[in-house]
C-alpha cells in the first residue's frame, strides 16, 4: 500500500500557534516553541501537522488577518525559524501544512493602504470590493451582515464603502481581477519552495460573490451553512480559483496536499470541492456538527463517506478547531464529556480517509467558559456587543507541566495571553504521560493501532442494539468497532464473534464483556502495522 499518498489517511495535528508554547516568554505561543514540541507531536503517532497563520498580521483576528503572505510576524519568529522548524519535522517523519488566506487579507496590507490612497476607480481599489452606497451613499451597498456581526461594509473617508464578510480589519479580495489570482499563485509557490507538504485554505467557500452584490434573498444567513443560490458562499465561480491551484501543487514533484475549509449544507456540496482536478481534501464538518446520538452520527458518516466516495475523495473527521466549541464541553462537558470525547476520538481514528485532531484535545481539554470579559480578543465577542463570548475559550495555551500556570507554556512567571484554569493541573502532558488510563495515553495506543487498518476497507455491521444507539463497523477481516453512543450498559455483538479480543476499550468494559454506556471498543486482530 506504499502508494496511497498520504493525505488520504493522514492524522494530521493542528498546531493553533498562538497556544502551543511560548519560547521567549511573551505570553504568546511561537514557531520556536512549536519546534520544541515536535518530538511529542511525533510521539502521539500523526502524520502531519498543519500550523494556523503565522504571517506578519496585526493580530485583528488571531493572524487570520493577513498583512504580509510571505513572512513570519516577529510575534511567532522568524522565517529562519520556520525552516528549521519544517527540518525537524520532516526529520521526525512528520508533513508540514500551513495555512492560507485568501478571501481576504489584513486592512494594513501594502494592498489595501494602496486602495484607500488610490481612491475611487483606481486599479488598487480594483483587488478589493469597493462600491457606492445607497441612498446618496449614506447606506452599504446591501444588506450583508459581518460572520462576525454588525454590517459587511465599511465607509471610507472618500465615501466609498468596502466589503469585509469578516472584520473592518478583514477587507475581501475581487478575486475576478487577474492580479488577486496571479498574487496567490505565487505565494503559493513560495511555500511550496520552502517545502511545505500542502496548505489548509481558509474560508474556501467564499471566494466568488454574485457580481451584482444583491440583498441577501429572504432565508439566506451569513452564519451557518451555504445554501444553494447564496449570493457569497460556496458559488461556483471558486471552483475555477482551484482547478487552477490544483495545477500547480501537480507541477510539483512530490506529494503536496489541499485541505479545504468550506462550510457548506450537505457532503454532496462538499463533494464538489474535492473533484479529482480540485482539492484533495475538505474538512467534514458534517461529522462535527453531528449530536452525539447513533442516528446522527451514522448519518453524517454514511452522507459523508457516500458523497466523496462518488468523486474519489477520502473523507476527513473532524472533531474540534480553532473556532468551535471543544467537543468534551459540546457533547455535554464534565465526566459524562469525557467519556463522551474518548468514545468519540475511537470513533474518529476507526473511521477511513484522514483525521484531524485540535491540540489539547489529546488531553482532554474542556472549553473554557468562564474567561472574563476583558481578556477576550475573538472579534465577535465586541462586534455582538457581548451576545457571543466568541472563540476564545477553545484557544486558551495547552497545559505541559508543572502544578501551576502557565503549566510549561511559557518560562516560569510569563503570563498566558488568556489566563489557563488552575484545575489544569491535572491535564498537563506531562501528568497524563504516566497514567496509562489518560486521555493522552488513550490517543497514543490508538494512532498505534489505526496504522493496521487505515488501508483496511469500512464495513457496517449488523449490530444488535443499533436502536439504541450502537454503532459497528468492520476495517477488512480482523478489526471492528463498536460505540454504544446511548447510555445504557450493552452486550458485545455477536457480529464481532466471541474470539477477538478486545485491542482497546475507551472506558473499562463490564467483566463480562458487555459494554457500558458512551463507551467505544475496538475488537480484532488488526494487520500488521506499517512502518
Ligand atoms: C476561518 C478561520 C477563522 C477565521 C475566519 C476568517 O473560518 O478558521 O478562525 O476567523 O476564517 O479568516
Amino acid at each position: 500500500m506504499a502508494d496511497v499518498p498520504w493525505w488520504r489517511r493522514a492524522v494530521i495535528y493542528q498546531v493553533y500557534v498562538r497556544s502551543l508554547a511560548d519560547s521567549d516568554g511573551d505570553g504568546i505561543g511561537d514557531l520556536p516553541g512549536v519546534r520544541a514540541h515536535l518530538a511529542y507531536i511525533a510521539d502521539l503517532g500523526v502524520d502531519a501537522v498543519w500550523l494556523t497563520p503565522f504571517y506578519p498580521s496585526p493580530q485583528a483576528d488571531a493572524g487570520y488577518d493577513v498583512s504580509d503572505h510571505r513572512d513570519v510576524d516577529p510575534t511567532f519568529g522568524t522565517l529562519a525559524d520556520f525552516d528549521a522548524l519544517v527540518a525537524d519535522a520532516h526529520r521526525l517523519g512528520l508533513r508540514v501544512i500551513v495555512d492560507i488566506v485568501p478571501n481576504h487579507t489584513s486592512s494594513e496590507h501594502p494592498w489595501f493602504r494602496a486602495a484607500l490612497a488610490g481612491g475611487p476607480g483606481s486599479a488598487a481599489r480594483a483587488r478589493y470590493i469597493f462600491r457606492e452606497g445607497r441612498d446618496g451613499g449614506e447606506r452599504p451597498p446591501n444588506d450583508w451582515p459581518s460572520v462576525f456581526g454588525g454590517s459587511a461594509w465599511e465607509r471610507v473617508p472618500d465615501g466609498q464603502w468596502y466589503l469585509h464578510l469578516f472584520a473592518p480589519e478583514q477587507p475581501d479580495l475581487d478575486w475576478t481581477n487577474e492580479e488577486v489570482r496571479a498574487e496567490f499563485d505565487s505565494i503559493l509557490r513560495f511555500w511550496l519552495d520552502r517545502g511545505v507538504d500542502g496548505f489548509r485554505i481558509d474560508v474556501a467557500h467564499g471566494l466568488a460573490k454574485d457580481p451584482g452584490l444583491p440583498d441577501l434573498p429572504a432565508g439566506f444567513s451569513v452564519a451557518g451553512a451555504a445554501a444553494a443560490g447564496h449570493p457569497h458562499w460556496d458559488r461556483d465561480d471558486v471552483h475555477a480559483v482551484f482547478r487552477r491551484w490544483r495545477r500547480i501543487t501537480d507541477s510539483y514533484r512530490r506529494d503536496v496536499a489541499f485541505v479545504g475549509e468550506a462550510w457548506v449544507e450537505t457532503p454532496v456540496q462538499l463533494a464538489r470541492y474535492v473533484r479529482p482536478d480540485e482539492l484533495h481534501t475538505a474538512f467534514n464538518f458534517e461529522f462535527l456538527l453531528a449530536p452525539w446520538d447513533g442516528p446522527s452520527l451514522r448519518r453524517a458518516i454514511d452522507a459523508s463517506i457516500e458523497a466523496l466516495a462518488a468523486v474519489g475523495a477520502p473523507a476527513t473527521w473532524v472533531l474540534s478547531n480553532h473556532d468551535v466549541v471543544r467537543h468534551v464541553t459540546r457533547y455535554g462537558g464534565g465526566e459524562e464529556g469525557v467519556r463522551r470525547a474518548r468514545a468519540a476520538a475511537l470513533l474518529l481514528l476507526a473511521l477511513p480517509g484522514g483525521a484531524y485532531v485540535y491540540q489539547g484535545e489529546e488531553l482532554g481539554l474542556p472549553q473554557v467558559t468562564d474567561l472574563p470579559d476583558e481578556v477576550l480578543q475573538d472579534p465577535t465577542f465586541v462586534r455582538t456587543g457581548g451576545a457571543e463570548r466568541g472563540r476564545d475559550g477553545c484557544r486558551v495555551p495547552l497545559p505541559w507541566s508543572g502544578d501551576e500556570p502557565p503549566f510549561g507554556f511559557g518560562p516560569p512567571g510569563s503570563t498566558p495571553w488568556l489566563p489557563q484554569p488552575a484545575g489544569w493541573d491535572r491535564l498537563t502532558a506531562e501528568r497524563q504521560a504516566s497514567d496509562p488510563d489518560s486521555m493522552l495515553s488513550l490517543y497514543r495506543r490508538a494512532l498505534r493501532l489505526r496504522r493496521g487498518v487505515e488501508d483496511e476497507p469500512f464495513e457496517w455491521m449488523d449490530a444488535d442494539g443499533a436502536d439504541v444507539g450502537v454503532l459497528a463497523f468492520r476495517r477488512g477481516p480482523g478489526f471492528t468497532c463498536v460505540v454504544n453512543v446511548g447510555d445504557g450498559m450493552v452486550d458485545r455483538p455477536a457480529a464481532v464473534g466471541s474470539a477477538a479480543p478486545v485491542l482497546l476499550a475507551s472506558d473499562p468494559l463490564a467483566d463480562d464483556g458487555r459494554i457500558p454506556g458512551s463507551t467505544a471498543v475496538w475488537y480484532g486482530v488488526p494487520p500488521t502495522a506499517r512502518a
